[in-house]
């Protein structure tokens, strides 16, 4: 693969990635939750470009980002007080930050963005650089995870540089995401709250805001295909006791805490999430670790299945298309 996006660091780089913007271009961009391949939200080319980049569907809408929830009316529509007080309610708690509203969308906002739908998926990131960006451009950015179509999300420069390298023109630095996985995805239904895609804001969480519904990261958005975020290796989530597996093939391990000795040792490589056994920092680690045992060519990567609680919900939910994807794909 011929790599060519330049990367971008500091003002310098920021100056230069809203130029890019401003033409109508797309660039890698940091979020605190993965890398997105960012393009002005008012301009249809720029989608139209994400989209070919990517190698994604038209079918599947795009996430708005904002700097502040002021910019909100500029993409949505707020039905009701009842909604609005909602909003403000979640955007008072969780904004800047890892979560994502369903909103009905701006008319004024290309169709193309939210591949026809009437609904807008839009957030406000924290990432202080992408908030630069968005301040100079003075327009809010789409952006989905800077990855191929179906493949691992990048969370460092480096992985968009591998991903997407030889189709884009720019990446900004910002070095390693903080929270490591996609926003959750709320969309404000007459039920309560619904969870689209679980992700770094917990079920636990929302609930102190209203009545939360799905709450175990059921396919649900126009995206979410059963096998995603797919290595190209093999893997499977064992359901029997590390200690007692033996793997049959040259494999790969991705595991929560350290295990012993005697059950590294039948591994090629070992891929430790968080070795004090912390579901947050193993959020973090897990495509970064996933993507290392894919490129060392293993046979086949086996992964440990996390405790289904708080974010770890959103890591099974991760975990389980990587390896239907890994295996259909
Ligand atoms: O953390 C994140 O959300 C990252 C960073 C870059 O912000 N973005 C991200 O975007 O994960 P993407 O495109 O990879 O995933 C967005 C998901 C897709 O499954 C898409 O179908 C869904 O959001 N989506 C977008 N607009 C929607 C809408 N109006 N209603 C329901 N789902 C929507
Ligand atoms: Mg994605």
């Amino acid at each position: 693969m011929s790599v060519r996006a330049r990367i971008l660091k500091g003002d310098q780089g920021i100056a230069e990635a809203v130029a890019i913007l401003r033409c109508g271009e797309v660039v890698g961009l940091p979020t605190e939750t993965v890398y997105g391949l960012a393009g002005d939200a008012f301009q249809p080319m720029a989608a139209a470009r994400i989209f070919e980049a990517k190698g994604r569907p038209l079918t599947d809408p795009l996430i708005v980002h904002l700097p502040e929830v002021g910019w909100l009316e500029r993409v949505a529509r707020i039905d009701s007080l009842e909604q609005q007080i909602q909003v403000q309610q979640l955007a008072a708690a969780f904004w800047p930050g890892p979560l994502t509203l369903t909103l009905q969308k701006h008319p004024d906002l290309p169709d193309l963005i939210t591949a026809g739908m009437e609904s807008v998926a839009v957030r406000v990131t924290a990432h202080p650089l992408f908030q630069k960006v968005l301040r100079e451009l003075g327009s809010p950015l789409a952006a989905p995870s800077a990855n191929r179509f179906g493949k691992i999300s990048p969370t460092t420069a480096e992985d968009v540089q591998i991903e997407l390298g030889d189709v884009i023109p720019a990446i900004l630095d910002g070095g390693a995401c903080e929270h490591g996985l996609e926003s959750t995805i709320v969309a404000i239904t007459k039920e309560g709250f619904e969870i689209l895609r679980p992700g770094p804001i917990t079920k636990e969480q929302l609930s102190k805001y209203g009545h939360v519904v799905h709450p175990s990261g059921i396919v649900n958005t126009p995206g979410s295909l059963p096998g995603h975020y797919a290595p190209k290796t093999e893997l499977h989530i064992l359901e029997t006791d590390i200690k007692s597996f033996i793997p049959p093939l040259k494999a790969g391990l991705l595991v929560l805490r350290t295990p012993d000795p005697e059950v590294i040792e039948r591994y090629a490589a070992v891929e430790v999430l968080s070795p004090s056994g912390d579901l947050r920092e193993a959020a973090t680690n897990f495509y970064g670790a996933l993507r290392r045992l894919d490129n060392l060519k293993v046979d086949i990567i086996f992964s440990e299945s996390l405790r289904e609680e708080g974010i770890g919900v959103a890591v099974m939910d991760r975990m389980r298309r990587a390896a239907y994807g890994s295996v259909n794909g």
